[in-house]
């Protein structure tokens, strides 16, 4: 864990520059708006380490696989969400020159992102070679008003001398993935056009056809006054740029503003993408950058009012949160059903942009509390389009009869994912998709969308659980061998704890969404029956024996739940027994290492704990915590979150705040030693939930919302919004008590520390009870 940001309330701050360290701080200063994002690359050319990325939601390219053995059954592609167009690109040259602050001497620097208004701000000043001295500030954003366009206000002003100072701002398509898998470039050009201060390029992806005008224009001010441009116009291979050269003076500042547009075939017909960039740019201009900031600043306020938590007392832990939902909403605005949020969002390539279970098990509650009920419901709808393929990717494997795996890896449905041990054991996360459209019912009480999608998808799951489990003759029972649970540091073991529950779970959901369905509405229930051919009896009866004939690993004497069989067997080493020098184990052990030992990445057993805590007692729970959280690295992002959980239901605050700190604080403080390459945009949400769910000890029962508060001793109060069934609370935790405001016209009971309340509509009430720690 390093400290290299500076802790500040509402902005991440970079202070003097370290080039070992701008790869994570490209990472973690990174734009985006839902449509389009950017890792916080330099405009000026940058000759240092780093990794250039820009990215366009929902464009995305089938990259062969590449695998050193082929397995059966593997996909034969990997879809990869594409490195795209550079729209922020100004070449500067001082004289002969080239401004590149790996090269020059830089004698200040500092970064900021400012998360309350949204925009990425740098200052420095450099001295080249010959020892000629500038400043500059750069301020960019993607808009949220706008969101297919961003803008950057680019200012340089001479320290010591007076000469020529040459900008060019450019378009450069020609962009390879830093991980495609044979090298090879995954755009071809269609189309470009340079003029005096306007240009575009416009390009298409291999294999899927996707088209992407990128387009700029730009404007210069010298000394506060507009000048006339003549440029030279530069043409190259997916590549368009207007140099202007400039008389600089000492002390006079030169602005150069540059807006561009990302426009996708995805969303405009192909052949007006040209046509259409320049309108918009027309626009954007005409408005000007510093309305556009202010309408950045709007947006951004608007969008806090629903989501801000507010930490008092602890800065670290309020920047912490703040930038976790930041990035959030820089990732994932949920008006489109076609896209969702990859686990690094627009901030790097790893895990290709891809959609995971990380979407339905830590997401979703994201977006359930904070943004409008369609959010989810849109994420819930992505996968029930999927569902054909998911029938055909089970199929590929030998299922039958409807049955449905949910790849590991997809962008369009299809399986990406391409290592034996995940893509055909990692099973367990058809079932969180399944325990999304539970969680999603539970919510929002919406059981229509059980009827019109949701039990189509269950019984589908549930028919791929009735055909992986098989009969033990020896146990007399159900066993589910060769599954990878969660915790990937295990691999093609026999009845991971977590898969078999979470598989039996399904069963008995979907039998419970049958008898629903048919309630609710016979008919379309009687259209589904034919639609997939559902055997009703004969297959429910098979759910059912499986359910009540399930093997669970166990361990007796210790009263636990075991990871899989023969877990025991290990050495039982401890986490703190390892030396610092060899972790993270993913990069100092080797993977037979890894195999064999007791670690565990990331909640598993514990992750079935969290999500069916109602059918545990607390001392179960107790239990198994204390035995699997010493054995837990936590190198997925996704661990410390449910830990954090898990501890503050347990009443170990200080426990759950140094969680919240590793959740929250993950990338900022680069904990994983992994952020160079993006940051962990799916765990943000998991941050969220150690907050809501952990510390304000929130949940759903019987259609109301409850909460158990809890304080960690560093902070003075907590607050956060939430949405619930069209109502907007307001929770304040404190050590006077919880005040609940009602933002809405209509009242609503709810529960603290169980006792029932009544809140009325617009109203703020203050509960007098003790903090339960
Ligand atoms: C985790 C998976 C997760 C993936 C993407 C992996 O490291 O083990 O659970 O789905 O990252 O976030």
């Amino acid at each position: 864990m390093k400290q290299y940001f500076k802790v500040d309330e509402w902005k991440i701050i970079e202070e003097g520059f370290d080039p070992h360290y701008n790869k994570v701080a490209e990472s973690v200063f990174s734009l985006g708006n839902g449509r389009m994002g950017q890792r916080a690359n330099f405009e000026e050319a940058y000759s240092g380490e780093t990794l250039q990325g820009n990215y366009v939601a929902g464009v995305y390219y089938p990259d062969k696989t590449r695998v050193g053995w082929w397995k059966n059954g593997y996909p034969e592609y990997f879809a990869k969400v594409l490195n795209a167009a550079n729209w922020i690109g100004i070449d500067v040259w001082i004289g002969e020159e080239q401004l590149d602050l790996a090269k020059c001497e830089v004698l200040s620097f500092r970064r900021e992102l400012n998360m309350k208004e949204g925009y990425l701000k740098r200052n420095f000043t450099a001295k080249t070679d010959s020892g000629k001295g500038v400043e500059v500030e750069s301020i960019r954003f993607c808009s949220m008003v706008d969101d297919e366009c961003g803008a950057i206000k680019y200012t340089i002003a001479p320290l010591n001398f007076e000469g020529e100072i040459t900008l060019t701002p450019f378009i450069d398509g020609d962009i390879v993935n830093k991980d495609s898998n044979y090298d090879e470039k995954f755009w071809d050009e269609v189309s470009k056009a340079i003029d005096a201060d306007n240009g575009y390029v416009q390009l298409r992806t291999k294999k899927t056809g996707f088209e992407v005008a990128t387009a700029m224009k730009f404007s210069i001010e010298q000394d506060g006054k507009p000048v006339s441009i003549h440029s030279n116009p530069i043409q190259k291979e997916k590549y368009i740029a207007a140099e202007v050269k400039l008389q600089a003076k000492q002390g006079q500042c030169i602005t150069l503003t540059k807006y561009a547009a990302n426009l996708s075939s995805q969303n405009h017909p192909a052949a007006e993408l040209a046509s259409l960039s320049a309108d918009v740019l027309t626009l954007i201009a005409s408005k000007g950058f510093d309305t556009m900031l202010a309408e950045q600043a709007a947006a951004w306020s608007e969008k806090w009012k629903h989501n801000d938590i507010i930490i008092e007392g602890d800065a670290a832990a309020q920047q912490g949160i703040r930038f976790n939902i930041f990035q959030l909403n820089q990732t994932y605005t949920g008006e489109d059903d076609r896209l969702n949020i990859g686990p690094k969002g627009f901030t790097g390539e790893k895990y290709g942009g891809s959609t995971y279970w990380d979407t339905e098990a830590y997401c979703v509650p994201f977006y359930l509390a904070t943004a409008d009920q369609k959010v989810a419901r849109n994420l819930l709808l992505y996968r029930y389009k999927q569902l054909g393929k998911a029938i055909d990717n089970a199929k590929l494997l030998g299922f039958k009869d409807g049955a449905a795996l949910y790849p590991m890896v997809t962008m369009d449905g299809t399986e990406c994912h391409n290592e034996w041990e995940i893509t055909f054991e990692e099973i367990h996360r058809n079932g969180a998709i399944a325990f999304a459209i539970f969680n999603y019912v539970r919510y929002t009480g919406d059981e229509t969308y059980l009827t019109d999608y949701g039990l189509e998808v269950l019984i589908a799951i549930s028919r791929f659980w009735a055909q992986r489990v098989n009969w033990s003759a020896e146990r007399q029972q159900y066993v589910m061998l060769g599954v990878t649970g969660p915790n990937e540091y295990e691999n093609n073991v026999n009845n991971n704890w977590y898969t078999s529950t979470i598989a039996v779970w399904c069963l008995k959901y979907t039998i419970q969404a049958i008898g629903k369905v048919k309630e609710a509405n016979q008919a379309k229930y009687n259209d589904l029956v034919a639609k997939i051919t559902f055997k009703e009896e004969q297959e429910c009866e098979k759910f059912a024996d499986i359910i009540g004939k399930m093997y669970f690993a166990h361990d007796d004497k210790l009263g636990i739940f075991l990871q899989q069989d023969g877990y025991m067997d290990k050495e039982q080493t401890l986490v703190k027994d390892l030396p610092a020098t060899e972790r993270p184990l993913v990069q100092k052990w080797s993977w037979d290492r890894i195999l064999r030992s007791v670690f565990i990445k990331q909640a598993d057993v514990l992750q079935g704990l969290y999500f069916f805590e109602d059918n545990y007692d607390i001392d179960t729970i107790r239990r198994n915590y204390d035995f699997y959280e010493p054995r837990t690295v936590h190198e997925s992002s996704l661990s410390p979150c449910v830990h954090a959980i898990l501890a503050a239901k347990l009443g170990d605050v200080e426990r759950a705040y140094q969680f919240y700190l590793r959740t929250s604080r993950l990338d900022i403080d680069d904990y994983n030693n992994d952020t160079d390459d993006g940051c962990h945009i799916t765990s943000m949400a998991g941050t969220w939930m150690a907050v809501v769910e952990g510390f304000g000890g929130m949940r759903v029962k019987d259609g109301t919302l409850s909460f158990n508060p809890l304080l960690p001793a560093e902070w003075g109060a907590l607050s956060f919004q939430i949405g619930f069934r069209g109502i907007l609370l307001n929770i304040r935790i404190s050590r006077e008590g919880v005040t609940v405001k009602n933002l809405s016209d209509t009242e609503m009971n709810i529960k603290i520390y169980g006792t029932d309340y009544l809140i009325d509509a617009n109203s703020e009430n203050l509960i007098k009870s003790k903090l339960a720690n």
